[in-house]
């Protein structure tokens, strides 16, 4: 069974193989374009993923996580996992930002529990054994999931779930390139920012490229929106900001918007917090992502120059009881009167009950409009 919303905000229950039309309306999307929806569309950074036991219990069975990121009919069904369980307003592909650097020739591994390490780049010669000419080609994969999944939203009577492509944003993929791992500063990649500006210069270039590449393909395979994930925006000051978060985020909004002028394109520059406001304004983006540092005051401005979509702290999350449904009610009072997808300000915590999950759905969903 499936819950809809009926015109009065009335939750009715619908049998969830009915018959979905490929024109039904899909509240995110619609929210996205700045029309009213009678529901909060909501959706969650890493909704799929190991706090999900159908998800271990795949990732067991295929033998690790870039096994399954390049199995399109495995990362379709883990794409398609949560949105079974919890009706969410929009799917987001199954993969890794990091399969840019990847396809360029970058070696990726994922160690259980350590995280993504890739052979860092930190002289001319590291990058130039690269090759961008294989790129679009490697990720092949990634676009068959992708079709798949539009089809299996369609089968399973999902008609009204919109699917979310993705990138990193060239920054924080060229952090992690340069890093060769996660850091809380990232000093290596702030290091060539400023000593090398040349090389970094490159890398940002190319990645930039490759991350328009990527999207097109993705736009191209049946994604209906695309999010660009900055989780590092907030490591740069002011200028570098300007410089290495927002120029290249104007350039990929600009080169998608020519070819696909109704595209939508959410932008989350993670920790921008004084940047949000010109990052809203100058890049070109369509809907802003917000992290749980914004207060709801501050995201009520923003609203005023985007749609928004955040921004519940996932250790709010973790936590649940009484502090979880009041936080859901607080961001939802302030918010859902206005341009507004229900989200949280990162990805869900890897030890999140799933009751938790379920709690917060049901309170988005029960939230008078
Ligand atoms: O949101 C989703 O459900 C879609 C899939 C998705 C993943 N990673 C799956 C994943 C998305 C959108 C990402 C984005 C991503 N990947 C970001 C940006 C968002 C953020 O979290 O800041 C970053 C920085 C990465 C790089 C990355 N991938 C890291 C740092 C890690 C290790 C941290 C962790 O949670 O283990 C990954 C691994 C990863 N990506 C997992 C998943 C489900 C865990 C893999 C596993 O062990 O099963």
């Amino acid at each position: 069974m499936r819950r809809y919303w009926s015109e009065s905000g009335k939750r009715i229950l619908v049998r969830k193989n009915i018959q979905a039309k490929e024109e039904a309306v899909k509240p995110f999307l619609e929210v996205l374009a700045g029309r009213n929806s009678p529901v909060v569309p909501f959706w969650f950074m890493r909704q799929a993923g190991r706090y999900l036991p159908e998800y271990r219990d795949l990732r067991a069975r295929k033998g690790g996580f870039l096994e399954l990121v390049m199995d399109p009919d495995a990362a379709c069904e883990v794409t398609m996992q949560p949105v079974r369980r919890f009706g969410m307003s929009a799917a987001i592909l199954f993969s890794d930002i990091l399969v840019v650097p990847l396809a360029m020739g970058q070696t990726l591994g994922f160690a259980a529990g350590e995280g993504p390490v890739l052979d860092p780049i930190r002289l001319e010669s590291d990058f130039a054994k690269l090759d961008y000419a294989r790129f679009s080609k490697a990720l092949d994969p990634v676009y068959r999931t992708l079709k798949n999944v539009r089809g299996a939203l369609q089968d399973e009577g999902f008609g009204d779930t919109a699917l979310i492509g993705f990138s990193g944003s060239p920054w924080t993929v060229a952090a992690y390139m340069i890093e060769g791992k996660g850091s809380k500063d990232f000093a290596s990649a702030k290091r060539m920012l400023r000593e090398n500006p040349a090389l970094f210069e490159k890398i940002m270039r190319d990645v930039t490229d490759a991350t328009v590449d990527y999207l097109l393909r993705q736009i191209e395979a049946g994604a209906e929106a695309v999010q660009l994930f900055d989780s590092w925006a907030g490591l740069l000051d002011t200028e570098e900001f300007e410089k290495w978060v927002m120029e290249p985020t104007k350039k990929i909004t600009d080169k998608i918007h020519v070819k696909h002028p109704d595209m939508k394109i959410i932008g989350f520059p993670r920790g921008a917090g004084p940047h949000y406001a010109p990052y809203a304004k100058k890049t070109g983006i369509d809907g802003l992502g917000l992290d749980q540092a914004v207060s709801v005051e501050e995201a009520r401005d923003l609203q005023k120059i985007l749609p928004v979509q955040g921004n519940l702290d996932p250790q709010i999350l973790l936590a649940g009881g009484e502090k979880l449904d009041a936080t859901i009610d607080h961001i939802l009072e302030n918010l859902s009167h206005g341009p507004f997808i229900f989200n949280l300000g990162h990805g869900i915590d890897k030890n999140t009950p799933v009751a938790h999950v379920e709690q917060m759905v049901r309170r988005i969903r029960e939230f008078p409009s």
